[in-house]
């Protein structure tokens, strides 16, 4: 009798006869051996059938195998610097196999494929080691999210997805026929959890978010996820100094757990290594100048166009790209204009044109992966907001009421998990990020 074990255990058990459930991902070798890739979920393992080993039936059905075949395999577990795999240094010497069921001709082969092909295959795109490690580091991710908020005093509070108004701008809006009423997908969790800091003090809410976004970029999903906590008591600096501690925790945490998935991406460790407190911090303004500086030294007039911004626009991608390629970790900018940001935002003391806003942009160019801001706590300036930005007062009555018991300065942010598992693993494109993607283009599969 065999034990049955995961390859992620397999350094525990040298030596022994070890059976593995799982798929073939690649064969190679032909005459007297076969060299088969195995991976089970938890990691991936070479499998080595010798002809004189194993009775003719084992070795015919080696030889049978195509590629994702469904195989349950025993073997001897042999120390192998060498042999590839995760985690590396063992190989299976095989000594039965029995074959669950030979797969049809995969569409995905080892050759390169286009985006649009491999997203029509994301159902079985999602096997490939690339997307499995980056997915890995997702969940791990959302684990890290999870243990420091809940460490640190944020209560988890659920927030409703379908929703009377818009919490983020009326442009980016799905909405649902309610039972003959308009309602809306959430575009954040943010307002109830404004009301939840007057019970709680300290909340986060977490979970998928939607805007009808109408671009194609590599940063854009319609749906993604977002973990957004609140704090009562809490200024804009009080919100950097959590943003910092929270954000450094997720990726030591991914680089403690997750090295082999980041290896495996050929992910740059040392970059990451370097994400501890404190961060970088900088005014809108000084963002400007920056800009400026560099789009008068290039000599790239495309760039030069790129860059330029008036002040009072939000950034894009190619100002982010810029400024976050003069840190080397994570910088803070902070007092963006009040007409680019939501109309929560508490104005700037003295400075009623600039909100007391603030964006973190990951460095190599990965750019925003978390808003947030210090809330207005006054009603009278909210009630003017929301009739500035013309939203219906009616589905905000509730917002505004709670400025009437007990207000307080307080603060919050949200980041973005497809944009920070695109930072963390190196992933250009955030629909990797993601299982199942969705984009303007893109509901299948
Ligand atoms: O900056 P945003 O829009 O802020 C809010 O929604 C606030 N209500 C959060 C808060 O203060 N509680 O979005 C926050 C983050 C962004 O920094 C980005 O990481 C992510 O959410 N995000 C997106 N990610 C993927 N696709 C999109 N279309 C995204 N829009 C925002
Ligand atoms: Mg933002």
């Amino acid at each position: 009798m065999s034990r049955s074990i995961r390859i992620a255990d397999i350094a525990s058990y040298p030596g022994e006869t070890v059976t593995i459930h799982g798929w073939l991902t690649l064969k190679t070798g032909k005459g007297q051996l076969q060299f088969l890739r195995v991976r089970d979920g938890t990691g991936i393992i070479q499998a080595v059938v010798f002809k004189k080993d194993v009775p003719a039936d084992v070795f015919e059905a080696a030889r049978r195998l195509t590629q994702e075949s469904s195989l349950v395999v025993t073997g001897v577990v042999r120390a192998d610097d060498r042999s590839p795999g995760m985690p590396g240094g063992y190989e299976l010497g095989v000594t039965d196999l029995q074959l669950v069921q030979i797969a049809g001709e995969y569409p995905i082969t080892p050759k390169e494929h286009g985006p649009e092909f491999l997203l029509d295959n994301r159902h079985l795109w999602i096997r490939s080691s690339r997307q499995w490690a980056i997915l890995r580091v997702r969940a791990t991710v959302v684990r890290a999210i999870r243990e420091w908020l809940d460490q640190n005093g944020f209560i988890n509070m659920d927030t409703p997805i379908l929703t009377p108004a818009a919490g983020e701008g009326t442009t980016t809006l799905f909405e649902v026929d309610y039972f003959g009423e308009p309602t809306y997908l959430a575009q954040t969790g943010q307002l109830y959890n404004e009301a939840n800091i007057y019970s709680f003090g300290r909340v986060y809410c977490f979970g998928p978010t939607f805007r009808a976004e109408k671009s194609k970029t590599r940063r854009h999903l319609t749906e993604f996820w977002m973990v957004e906590p609140e704090a009562a008591f809490c200024d804009l600096d009080q919100l950097m100094e959590i943003e910092e501690q929270f954000v450094s925790y997720i990726v030591q945490r991914t680089l403690d757990e997750r090295r082999s998935e980041l290896a495996m991406l050929e992910r740059d460790i040392r970059a990451l290594e370097r994400v501890t407190p404190p961060f970088y911090r900088i005014s809108y303004d000084d963002a400007l100048h920056r800009l400026a500086e560099v789009q008068a030294r290039t000599e790239d007039p495309e760039l030069k166009e790129l860059l330029s911004v008036e002040w009072g626009s939000d950034f894009g991608s190619p100002h982010e790209t810029e400024l976050t390629a003069q840190f080397d970790k994570p910088v803070f900018v902070y007092g963006f204009p009040t007409q680019c940001k939501a109309f929560y935002m508490e104005p700037w003391p003295g400075r009623p044109e600039v909100s007391k806003s603030v964006d973190l942009l990951a460095p190599e160019g990965y750019g925003e992966i978390t808003g947030g801001s210090e809330r207005i706590s006054d009603p009278d300036l909210l009630e003017q907001r929301i009739r500035e930005h013309q939203l219906p007062p009616e589905a905000f009555s509730w917002y505004v009421d709670l400025r009437q018991y007990g207000s307080v300065p307080h603060s919050g942010f949200g980041l973005g998990v497809e944009r920070t598992v695109a930072w963390i693993t190196g992933t250009k494109h955030i629909r990797e990020t993601v299982p199942y993607p969705r984009m303007i283009n893109r509901v299948y599969p």
